[in-house]
């Protein structure tokens, strides 16, 4: 199996091709695609588009009508479905909790199937609560239907790591909570997988969140056919077509500036003298904008020195970011 590493392995979709019976035409058409080994990346499209069945015929709960598809150098057609599954981890939206099995039991399953010691699974769920930020003794023994929406997208989270895939299928997975909820279970995947380093593959149809986790995002039009393909930076500084450009929207300038941190830019030296707001050296320079917006002045003071906005500007290659229009930009 491709899993002897727990780090990710690479993934390739080569001419991919479902054609549902009784359909006029197939919902996905030859797609092709390398995922590189420990990258995130993002399909994002609207709905309808094939995301889903794309997804789908990687784990092989949809079967392809014709093409190819290689996870670590693997024929993944070639193996069986169920036992190919143990080893890709699965997070859907209807998060698919088994509602009479514990936290601690849902977590389990696919180690149990695995045929793991005990001890090792008990460790391991105690881990992997951790490690979603569930406190162990407070969650392991309740019932799914005791937790709150967020939490139950923890769980299933938890649930798809468990046995330590190299490769993850992620098809929405915080698309039912709430706004406030699903920027904190996006921040705290983006830590988590900067240490887990998996290959994961990450449906969504919210450009925003693509390109908050994405390390890359394949743009998709109708049938799976991608429109783009490449980094979220290059994506938003030069979209392909009309198409990617109207999902990146008005405010191509700012969501730049949220992929972009304090550290990553020129800092000048900090003059004694004079206050000025405070940024953290990991904060976004689009925060950084917001704090001089909201005092007023053009720099503000980092740990190694002072970022002004001429820097910002600099940074995304803009030289003139009209001020007027980042105070109305949506914040
Ligand atoms: N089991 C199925 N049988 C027939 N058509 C399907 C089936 N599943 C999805 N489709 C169709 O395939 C297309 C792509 O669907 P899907 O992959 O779910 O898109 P997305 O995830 O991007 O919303 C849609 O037109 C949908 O109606
Ligand atoms: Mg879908």
């Amino acid at each position: 199996m491709f899993d002897r590493d727990p780090e990710g392995v690479r993934i390739e979709l080569r001419a991919l091709t479902k054609h549902y019976p009784g359909q006029p035409a197939p919902a996905v058409d030859n797609v092709n695609l390398v995922i590189p080994a420990g990258e995130l990346v993002v399909f994002v499209g609207p709905s309808g588009c094939g995301k889903t069945t794309t997804m789908k015929m990687i784990n092989r709960l949809v079967e392809p009508t014709s093409g190819e598809i290689r996870i670590g150098g693997q024929d993944v057609l070639s193996l069986h479905p169920d036992e190919l599954r143990r080893h890709i981890g699965y997070a859907i939206q209807q998060v698919g909790l088994f509602p009479h099995q514990t936290v601690g039991q849902n977590i389990a399953l696919v180690p149990k199937l695995l045929g793991w010691p005990a001890d090792r699974i008990a460790a391991r769920v105690e881990e992997l609560l951790a490690l979603v930020h569930l406190d162990p003794a407070m969650f392991r023994d309740r019932y799914p239907r005791q937790l709150s929406g967020g939490q139950q997208q923890r769980v299933g989270v938890a649930r798809a790591l468990a046995a330590d895939p190299p490769v993850m299928l992620m098809d929405e997975p915080f698309g039912a909570t709430d706004p406030i909820t699903r920027e904190h279970l996006q921040n705290e995947f983006v830590k988590l997988q900067k240490q887990l380093r998996k290959t994961i593959i990450f449906v969504t149809h919210d450009f925003e969140e693509a390109i908050k986790l994405g390390d890359r995002i394949a743009v998709l039009k109708d049938r799976s056919h991608i429109a783009q393909y490449d980094t979220p930076a290059n994506i938003l500084a030069n979209p392909a077509d009309d198409y990617v450009a109207g999902f990146i929207g008005q405010d191509a300038t700012l969501k730049r500036l949220a992929l972009l941190r304090v550290a990553d830019v020129p800092q000048e030296e900090a003059r004694p003298g004079r206050e000025l707001p405070r940024i953290a050296a990991d904060a976004t320079l689009r925060e950084a904008l917001d704090l001089m917006v909201a005092h007023g002045t053009d720099r503000c003071g980092t740990p190694s020195g002072v970022l002004t906005y001429a820097t910002l500007c600099a940074a995304v290659g803009s030289s003139a970011v009209a001020r007027e229009e980042v105070v109305a930009g949506d914040r």
